[in-house]
């Protein structure tokens, strides 16, 4: 993460913190599995592009910040689950033992679970924004997240590695990693526009500059899987291919799937003079989601 977004990350790190910042009589690990890892670590790259879409459309930050908890809280469950033995059984997250590891698999389930309607409860802080302004993020965030967005993507993605069956295509690879991360990344970035009041006209063209990056952001995760250590990740490396994951590296090899994650980069860019008149910020985060080493 570069130094230009290290002040914003950290005030969403503190606004995370005070989310789960609660204590319970019934269920006291629970909370203690969800502060795991909701505050164990990661980029925050969502609720980074939530509030620097917001910022770019001319709208405080804070306005947006319900939203870009609400993010990270639906991919932070999706990771916990997404460690689990039944989906990719992965024992380390953020350089420390998976959730499940850490506190069993099924605390691990139901923090995921209470991540994720924590998330719903979340946005429904938002204020400052018209109720219908309201209802859309809600709408937004419901569809992004589930069948028709990670869950479904995820299905997909379990699918294939299961049942031994091969992806014909780069196209089909191309809408895997669009529903099973695209769309979340687009979420945020829709989030943010949506707070910001945009107008139908700039969020379908952000919308396109977040498909690019979210597309990016997938190919350099599969390439990383191959090409980095578990100390840099600090995810185990060589997951995919222990699991049978067809990825981009399968496709076109590691120079071939970098390539293709700066051509784009590249093409989403183009996507964002046309809508803002000061794109570098949004411009400097897509850079940093896709040409990372961790
Ligand atoms: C990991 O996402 C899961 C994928 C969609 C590939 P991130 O790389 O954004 O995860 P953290 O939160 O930064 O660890
Ligand atoms: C997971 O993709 C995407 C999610 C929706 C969680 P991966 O399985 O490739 O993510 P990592 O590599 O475990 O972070
Ligand atoms: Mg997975
Ligand atoms: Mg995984
Ligand atoms: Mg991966």
């Amino acid at each position: 993460m570069t130094s230009e977004f290290g002040p914003l990350k950290a005030s969403i790190e503190q606004a995370l913190a005070e989310r789960v910042n609660q204590s319970s009589t019934i269920a006291p690990s629970l909370l203690d599995a969800m502060r795991y890892a909701l505050l164990g670590g990661g980029k925050r790259l969502r609720p980074l592009f939530t509030l620097v879409t917001a910022e770019s459309l001319g709208v405080d930050v804070r306005l947006a910040m319900p939203a870009a908890c609400a993010i990270e809280m639906v991919h932070s469950y999706s990771l916990v689950h997404d460690d689990l033995p039944a989906m990719d059984n992965d024992d380390l997250r953020h350089g420390k033992p998976s959730t499940h590891k850490a506190f069993g698999e099924w605390t691990a389930i139901l923090a995921g679970d209470a991540l994720l309607t924590l998330a719903f409860e979340t946005l429904c802080d938002l204020e400052g924004v018209t109720p219908d302004v309201q209802i859309a993020c809600v709408k937004l965030l419901a569809s992004g997240s589930g069948w028709q967005g990670m869950v479904g993507g995820q299905t997909y993605d379990m699918h294939l590695a299961s049942a031994g069956e091969t992806i014909a295509s780069i196209d089909e690879l191309k809408a895997l990693h669009a529903a099973k991360t695209g769309v979340l990344i687009r979420t945020s970035v829709e989030l943010g526009a949506r707070v910001a009041g945009a107008s139908a006209e700039e969020s379908k063209e952000l919308g396109q500059f977040a498909d690019g990056i979210g597309l990016g952001f997938q190919i350099m995760d599969d390439v990383l899987d191959v090409t980095a250590s578990t100390e840099i990740l600090g995810k185990p490396a060589g997951s995919d291919v222990r699991e049978n994951k067809q990825t981009f590296v399968t496709f076109l090899g590691v120079e071939g799937a970098k390539r293709e994650a700066l051509r784009v980069l590249g093409a989403a860019e183009s996507n964002l003079d046309r809508v803002l008149r000061n794109s570098s910020r949004l411009k400097a985060l897509g850079r940093t989601a896709v040409i990372r080493e961790f």
